[in-house]
Protein backbone atom coordinates (compact mmCIF):
# COMPACT_ATOMS: atom_id res chain seq x y z
CA UNK A 1 0.00 0.00 0.00
CA UNK A 2 1.24 3.21 -1.18
CA UNK A 3 -0.02 6.61 0.33
CA UNK A 4 0.34 9.74 -0.63
CA UNK A 5 0.48 12.51 2.20
CA UNK A 6 -0.72 16.34 1.04
CA UNK A 7 -0.90 18.64 4.43
CA UNK A 8 -1.25 21.73 2.64
CA UNK A 9 -1.84 25.14 4.28
CA UNK A 10 -2.91 26.77 7.35
CA UNK A 11 -4.32 23.98 9.81
CA UNK A 12 -3.45 21.57 6.88
CA UNK A 13 0.03 20.07 8.57
CA UNK A 14 -1.58 20.01 11.99
CA UNK A 15 -4.16 18.15 11.59
CA UNK A 16 -2.63 15.75 8.97
CA UNK A 17 0.08 14.81 11.92
CA UNK A 18 -2.15 13.68 14.00
CA UNK A 19 -3.70 11.37 11.21
CA UNK A 20 -0.28 10.14 10.45
CA UNK A 21 0.35 9.35 14.48
CA UNK A 22 -3.61 7.24 14.09
CA UNK A 23 -2.21 5.16 11.05
CA UNK A 24 1.36 4.47 12.26
CA UNK A 25 -0.16 2.44 14.99
CA UNK A 26 -2.40 0.66 13.25
CA UNK A 27 -0.36 -2.67 12.48
CA UNK A 28 -0.65 -2.16 9.17
CA UNK A 29 2.11 -2.25 6.19
CA UNK A 30 2.45 0.91 4.10
CA UNK A 31 4.60 3.20 2.17
CA UNK A 32 3.86 6.92 2.08
CA UNK A 33 5.57 9.99 0.64
CA UNK A 34 4.48 13.13 1.46
CA UNK A 35 4.63 16.47 -0.86
CA UNK A 36 3.72 19.88 -0.75
CA UNK A 37 0.39 20.99 -2.11
CA UNK A 38 -1.45 24.33 -2.25
CA UNK A 39 -0.22 27.21 -1.18
CA UNK A 40 2.99 25.56 0.37
CA UNK A 41 3.81 24.54 -3.15
CA UNK A 42 3.48 27.82 -4.60
CA UNK A 43 5.78 29.01 -2.20
CA UNK A 44 8.44 27.06 -2.50
CA UNK A 45 7.89 25.77 -6.22
CA UNK A 46 5.95 28.31 -7.82
CA UNK A 47 3.02 26.26 -8.36
CA UNK A 48 -0.03 24.76 -6.23
CA UNK A 49 0.09 21.66 -7.88
CA UNK A 50 4.01 20.81 -8.97
CA UNK A 51 4.69 18.34 -11.68
CA UNK A 52 6.09 16.07 -8.12
CA UNK A 53 3.42 16.20 -6.01
CA UNK A 54 0.98 15.27 -8.92
CA UNK A 55 3.64 12.44 -9.43
CA UNK A 56 3.23 11.02 -5.57
CA UNK A 57 -0.33 11.67 -6.08
CA UNK A 58 -0.36 9.47 -9.33
CA UNK A 59 1.49 6.60 -7.92
CA UNK A 60 -0.40 6.50 -4.83
CA UNK A 61 -3.10 3.94 -3.90
CA UNK A 62 -4.69 6.58 -1.90
CA UNK A 63 -4.28 10.11 -1.15
CA UNK A 64 -4.63 11.52 2.23
CA UNK A 65 -5.08 15.30 1.43
CA UNK A 66 -5.23 18.02 4.43
CA UNK A 67 -6.66 21.53 3.19
CA UNK A 68 -5.27 24.20 1.11
CA UNK A 69 -5.80 28.28 1.02
CA UNK A 70 -4.90 31.35 2.52
CA UNK A 71 -5.50 34.85 2.43
CA UNK A 72 -2.60 35.71 1.89
CA UNK A 73 -2.65 34.22 -2.18
CA UNK A 74 -6.44 35.82 -3.21
CA UNK A 75 -4.63 37.59 -5.01
CA UNK A 76 -2.75 35.61 -7.54
CA UNK A 77 -4.12 34.90 -10.27
CA UNK A 78 -6.66 32.12 -10.81
CA UNK A 79 -4.04 29.42 -12.09
CA UNK A 80 -2.30 29.86 -9.66
CA UNK A 81 -4.31 30.27 -6.56
CA UNK A 82 -3.67 27.29 -3.55
CA UNK A 83 -7.17 25.85 -5.13
CA UNK A 84 -6.18 24.71 -8.07
CA UNK A 85 -4.33 22.57 -6.56
CA UNK A 86 -6.99 20.05 -5.42
CA UNK A 87 -9.27 20.55 -8.62
CA UNK A 88 -6.45 19.91 -10.44
CA UNK A 89 -5.80 16.41 -8.53
CA UNK A 90 -9.95 15.79 -9.14
CA UNK A 91 -9.54 16.35 -12.50
CA UNK A 92 -5.87 14.54 -12.86
CA UNK A 93 -7.23 11.44 -10.69
CA UNK A 94 -10.68 11.42 -12.59
CA UNK A 95 -12.05 11.63 -8.79
CA UNK A 96 -15.79 12.42 -10.40
CA UNK A 97 -17.65 10.91 -7.11
CA UNK A 98 -17.57 13.03 -3.96
CA UNK A 99 -18.65 11.36 -0.42
CA UNK A 100 -19.77 14.07 2.06
CA UNK A 101 -21.60 12.20 4.78
CA UNK A 102 -23.08 14.45 7.57
CA UNK A 103 -23.65 12.26 10.62
CA UNK A 104 -24.80 13.72 13.80
CA UNK A 105 -22.70 12.05 16.55
CA UNK A 106 -24.62 11.77 19.32
CA UNK A 107 -22.55 12.93 21.70
CA UNK A 108 -22.68 15.93 20.02
CA UNK A 109 -26.11 16.79 19.21
CA UNK A 110 -26.03 20.20 21.08
CA UNK A 111 -23.37 21.28 18.98
CA UNK A 112 -25.82 21.86 16.35
CA UNK A 113 -27.18 25.28 15.53
CA UNK A 114 -30.74 23.32 15.14
CA UNK A 115 -32.54 21.58 18.23
CA UNK A 116 -31.29 18.41 18.95
CA UNK A 117 -34.67 16.60 18.25
CA UNK A 118 -34.36 17.45 14.42
CA UNK A 119 -30.77 16.33 14.00
CA UNK A 120 -30.35 13.72 16.77
CA UNK A 121 -29.57 10.72 14.47
CA UNK A 122 -28.80 12.45 11.39
CA UNK A 123 -27.53 10.64 8.72
CA UNK A 124 -27.23 12.19 5.29
CA UNK A 125 -25.00 10.94 2.67
CA UNK A 126 -23.96 13.70 0.14
CA UNK A 127 -23.06 12.19 -3.22
CA UNK A 128 -21.58 15.43 -5.25
CA UNK A 129 -20.24 15.18 -9.04
CA UNK A 130 -17.20 16.52 -8.62
CA UNK A 131 -15.06 16.51 -11.80
CA UNK A 132 -18.01 18.59 -14.04
CA UNK A 133 -20.22 21.53 -14.04
CA UNK A 134 -19.48 25.39 -14.29
CA UNK A 135 -16.10 24.18 -12.29
CA UNK A 136 -15.04 22.31 -15.61
CA UNK A 137 -16.67 24.68 -18.07
CA UNK A 138 -15.11 27.45 -20.37
CA UNK A 139 -14.60 30.45 -18.41
CA UNK A 140 -13.66 33.84 -19.66
CA UNK A 141 -12.30 36.60 -17.61
CA UNK A 142 -9.23 36.52 -15.76
CA UNK A 143 -7.64 38.41 -13.16
CA UNK A 144 -4.33 39.80 -14.77
CA UNK A 145 -3.38 42.37 -12.70
CA UNK A 146 -0.87 41.82 -9.49
CA UNK A 147 -3.85 43.63 -7.43
CA UNK A 148 -6.44 41.11 -8.58
CA UNK A 149 -8.41 43.53 -10.75
CA UNK A 150 -9.84 42.62 -14.26
CA UNK A 151 -7.82 44.80 -15.94
CA UNK A 152 -11.10 46.92 -17.37
CA UNK A 153 -12.55 43.94 -19.07
CA UNK A 154 -16.01 44.20 -19.66
CA UNK A 155 -17.40 41.02 -18.52
CA UNK A 156 -16.76 37.50 -17.02
CA UNK A 157 -18.45 33.97 -17.60
CA UNK A 158 -18.22 30.75 -16.56
CA UNK A 159 -20.45 27.76 -18.77
CA UNK A 160 -22.15 25.12 -16.91
CA UNK A 161 -21.86 21.83 -18.46
CA UNK A 162 -22.98 17.98 -18.35
CA UNK A 163 -22.41 15.13 -20.87
CA UNK A 164 -24.64 12.19 -20.18
CA UNK A 165 -21.75 9.76 -19.12
CA UNK A 166 -20.79 11.74 -16.81
CA UNK A 167 -24.56 12.33 -15.46
CA UNK A 168 -25.19 8.24 -15.85
CA UNK A 169 -22.20 7.09 -13.73
CA UNK A 170 -22.53 9.66 -10.78
CA UNK A 171 -26.30 8.67 -10.53
CA UNK A 172 -25.23 4.85 -10.82
CA UNK A 173 -22.46 5.64 -7.61
CA UNK A 174 -25.34 7.17 -5.89
CA UNK A 175 -28.03 4.36 -6.65
CA UNK A 176 -25.74 2.24 -5.95
CA UNK A 177 -24.84 3.68 -2.25
CA UNK A 178 -28.19 3.67 -1.75
CA UNK A 179 -28.74 0.10 -1.75
CA UNK A 180 -26.73 0.03 1.28
CA UNK A 181 -28.66 2.41 3.50
CA UNK A 182 -32.45 3.44 3.40
CA UNK A 183 -33.14 2.90 -0.37
CA UNK A 184 -34.05 6.64 -0.68
CA UNK A 185 -32.31 8.84 -3.05
CA UNK A 186 -32.63 12.63 -3.50
CA UNK A 187 -31.47 14.07 -6.83
CA UNK A 188 -31.07 17.98 -6.39
CA UNK A 189 -31.26 20.15 -9.83
CA UNK A 190 -32.21 23.70 -11.43
CA UNK A 191 -34.54 21.99 -13.82
CA UNK A 192 -37.17 24.99 -13.56
CA UNK A 193 -34.74 27.40 -14.85
CA UNK A 194 -31.13 25.71 -16.15
CA UNK A 195 -31.10 23.22 -19.54
CA UNK A 196 -28.12 21.52 -17.79
CA UNK A 197 -29.97 20.66 -14.94
CA UNK A 198 -33.64 19.51 -16.76
CA UNK A 199 -30.95 17.29 -18.36
CA UNK A 200 -29.61 15.98 -15.50
CA UNK A 201 -33.06 15.16 -13.79
CA UNK A 202 -33.92 13.24 -17.46
CA UNK A 203 -31.24 11.19 -17.11
CA UNK A 204 -30.94 10.53 -13.42
CA UNK A 205 -34.59 9.51 -14.14
CA UNK A 206 -33.56 7.07 -16.65
CA UNK A 207 -30.66 5.79 -14.93
CA UNK A 208 -33.41 4.72 -12.39
CA UNK A 209 -34.62 2.14 -14.00
CA UNK A 210 -31.95 0.13 -13.66
CA UNK A 211 -32.77 0.85 -9.53
CA UNK A 212 -36.26 -0.30 -9.26
CA UNK A 213 -35.78 -0.93 -5.19
CA UNK A 214 -34.49 2.60 -4.63
CA UNK A 215 -37.44 5.18 -4.14
CA UNK A 216 -35.93 8.50 -6.31
CA UNK A 217 -37.61 12.14 -5.77
CA UNK A 218 -35.80 15.33 -7.32
CA UNK A 219 -36.11 18.70 -5.33
CA UNK A 220 -34.93 22.34 -7.34
CA UNK A 221 -31.88 23.41 -5.00
CA UNK A 222 -33.35 25.99 -3.45
CA UNK A 223 -36.10 24.31 -1.75
CA UNK A 224 -33.47 21.64 -0.41
CA UNK A 225 -31.46 24.33 1.24
CA UNK A 226 -34.59 25.15 3.10
CA UNK A 227 -35.45 21.54 3.47
CA UNK A 228 -32.38 20.75 4.79
CA UNK A 229 -32.63 22.92 7.95
CA UNK A 230 -36.19 22.24 8.20
CA UNK A 231 -36.57 18.58 8.09
CA UNK A 232 -32.71 17.47 7.75
CA UNK A 233 -34.17 13.88 8.87
CA UNK A 234 -36.40 13.40 6.00
CA UNK A 235 -33.02 13.08 3.64
CA UNK A 236 -30.79 9.99 3.41
CA UNK A 237 -28.67 9.78 -0.17
CA UNK A 238 -28.45 12.90 -1.82
CA UNK A 239 -26.92 12.77 -5.50
CA UNK A 240 -26.75 16.38 -7.18
CA UNK A 241 -23.78 18.56 -9.51
CA UNK A 242 -20.66 19.76 -8.48
CA UNK A 243 -21.47 23.18 -7.60
CA UNK A 244 -25.24 22.75 -5.89
CA UNK A 245 -22.94 20.08 -4.11
CA UNK A 246 -20.77 22.27 -2.71
CA UNK A 247 -22.83 24.62 -1.04
CA UNK A 248 -25.27 22.16 0.11
CA UNK A 249 -22.35 19.97 1.42
CA UNK A 250 -21.03 22.84 3.45
CA UNK A 251 -25.06 23.35 4.86
CA UNK A 252 -25.25 19.72 5.44
CA UNK A 253 -22.10 19.30 7.41
CA UNK A 254 -22.84 22.61 10.15
CA UNK A 255 -26.48 21.01 10.93
CA UNK A 256 -24.14 18.27 12.36
CA UNK A 257 -22.65 21.05 15.17
CA UNK A 258 -19.19 20.55 13.56
CA UNK A 259 -18.18 20.90 10.29
CA UNK A 260 -14.68 19.67 11.72
CA UNK A 261 -15.60 16.09 12.34
CA UNK A 262 -16.79 15.59 8.48
CA UNK A 263 -14.73 12.97 6.68
CA UNK A 264 -15.14 13.10 2.73
CA UNK A 265 -13.77 10.37 0.14
CA UNK A 266 -13.20 11.41 -4.05
CA UNK A 267 -13.34 8.75 -5.94
CA UNK A 268 -12.77 7.43 -9.77
CA UNK A 269 -13.99 4.64 -11.73
CA UNK A 270 -11.75 1.87 -9.79
CA UNK A 271 -12.17 3.09 -6.37
CA UNK A 272 -8.62 4.65 -6.28
CA UNK A 273 -8.88 8.02 -3.93
CA UNK A 274 -8.65 11.40 -1.91
CA UNK A 275 -9.29 11.59 1.24
CA UNK A 276 -9.76 14.93 3.19
CA UNK A 277 -11.53 16.43 5.57
CA UNK A 278 -14.87 18.73 4.55
CA UNK A 279 -13.08 21.68 6.36
CA UNK A 280 -10.72 24.43 4.90
CA UNK A 281 -7.68 25.31 5.47
CA UNK A 282 -9.21 27.94 8.51
CA UNK A 283 -6.07 30.07 8.46
CA UNK A 284 -7.09 32.05 11.05
CA UNK A 285 -6.83 29.09 13.77
CA UNK A 286 -3.24 27.64 11.96
CA UNK A 287 -0.23 26.91 14.09
CA UNK A 288 -2.21 27.21 17.29
CA UNK A 289 -2.90 23.68 18.45
CA UNK A 290 -7.11 24.31 18.29
CA UNK A 291 -8.16 22.62 15.05
CA UNK A 292 -9.82 19.73 15.24
CA UNK A 293 -8.15 16.34 13.55
CA UNK A 294 -11.00 14.62 13.99
CA UNK A 295 -12.57 14.78 10.18
CA UNK A 296 -8.91 14.02 8.83
CA UNK A 297 -8.19 10.95 11.08
CA UNK A 298 -12.04 9.82 10.01
CA UNK A 299 -10.78 10.54 6.35
CA UNK A 300 -8.44 8.09 6.80
CA UNK A 301 -10.98 5.56 8.25
CA UNK A 302 -12.35 5.96 5.05
CA UNK A 303 -9.56 5.25 3.22
CA UNK A 304 -8.84 2.08 4.56
CA UNK A 305 -12.23 1.35 3.96
CA UNK A 306 -12.64 1.86 0.40
CA UNK A 307 -9.06 2.28 -1.41
CA UNK A 308 -7.15 0.19 0.99
CA UNK A 309 -9.70 -2.94 1.59
CA UNK A 310 -8.75 -2.59 5.54
CA UNK A 311 -12.10 -2.66 7.19
CA UNK A 312 -10.92 -3.94 10.62
CA UNK A 313 -8.75 -1.00 10.57
CA UNK A 314 -11.39 1.26 9.67
CA UNK A 315 -13.45 0.25 12.33
CA UNK A 316 -11.08 0.26 14.79
CA UNK A 317 -10.45 4.09 14.33
CA UNK A 318 -13.98 4.82 14.16
CA UNK A 319 -14.67 3.55 17.49
CA UNK A 320 -11.65 5.35 19.00
CA UNK A 321 -13.20 8.59 17.77
CA UNK A 322 -16.38 7.32 19.42
CA UNK A 323 -14.79 6.29 22.64
CA UNK A 324 -12.95 9.33 23.06
CA UNK A 325 -15.77 11.49 22.65
CA UNK A 326 -17.78 9.73 25.27
CA UNK A 327 -14.78 10.24 27.08
CA UNK A 328 -15.93 13.71 27.42
CA UNK A 329 -12.73 15.02 25.23
CA UNK A 330 -14.07 18.45 22.83
CA UNK A 331 -11.53 20.40 20.52
CA UNK A 332 -13.03 23.94 20.67
CA UNK A 333 -15.74 23.96 17.69
CA UNK A 334 -17.22 21.31 19.72
CA UNK A 335 -16.85 21.78 23.17
CA UNK A 336 -19.55 22.59 25.12
CA UNK A 337 -20.25 22.81 28.42
CA UNK A 338 -19.69 19.81 30.83
CA UNK A 339 -16.65 18.65 28.53
CA UNK A 340 -13.18 18.77 28.86
CA UNK A 341 -11.32 21.39 25.96
CA UNK A 342 -8.38 19.80 24.57
CA UNK A 343 -5.83 20.65 21.32
CA UNK A 344 -5.56 19.46 18.18
CA UNK A 345 -2.38 17.19 20.12
CA UNK A 346 -3.88 16.20 22.89
CA UNK A 347 -7.22 15.17 20.87
CA UNK A 348 -4.96 13.25 18.32
CA UNK A 349 -2.80 11.29 21.14
CA UNK A 350 -6.35 10.40 22.95
CA UNK A 351 -7.21 8.58 19.70
CA UNK A 352 -4.13 6.93 19.19
CA UNK A 353 -4.59 5.84 22.84
CA UNK A 354 -8.01 4.32 21.95
CA UNK A 355 -6.88 2.47 19.01
CA UNK A 356 -3.95 1.40 21.29
CA UNK A 357 -5.64 -0.15 23.53
CA UNK A 358 -8.76 -1.57 20.85
C1 LIG B 1 -14.66 21.94 -1.35
C2 LIG B 1 -13.99 23.28 -1.50
C3 LIG B 1 -13.43 23.35 -2.90
C4 LIG B 1 -14.60 23.27 -3.87
C5 LIG B 1 -12.53 24.55 -3.20
C6 LIG B 1 -11.39 24.68 -2.20
C7 LIG B 1 -11.99 24.50 -4.61
O1 LIG B 1 -14.88 24.31 -1.23
O2 LIG B 1 -13.97 20.91 -1.48
O3 LIG B 1 -15.86 21.91 -1.10
O4 LIG B 1 -15.23 24.30 -4.16
O5 LIG B 1 -14.88 22.18 -4.33
MG1 LIG C 1 -16.74 23.64 -0.46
Amino acid sequence: MNIAILPGDGIGPEIMAEAVRVLEVLDIRYESETALVGGAAYAAHGHPLPEATLKVAQSADAVLFGAVGDWKYDTLERALRPEQAILGLRRNLQLFANFRPAICHPQLTHASSLKPELVAGLDILIVRELTGDIYFGQPRGRRVSPDGAFAGQPEAFDTMRYSRPEIERIAHVAFQAARKRSKRVTSVDKANVLETFQFWRDVVTEVHADYPDVALDHLYVDNAAMQLVKAPKAFDVIVTGNMFGDILSDEAAMLTGSIGMLPSASLNAENRGLYEPSHGSAPDIAGKNIANPLATILSLAMMLRFSLNQPEAALRIEAAVTKVLESGLRTSDIWSEGTQRVGTREMGSAVVAAVKSA
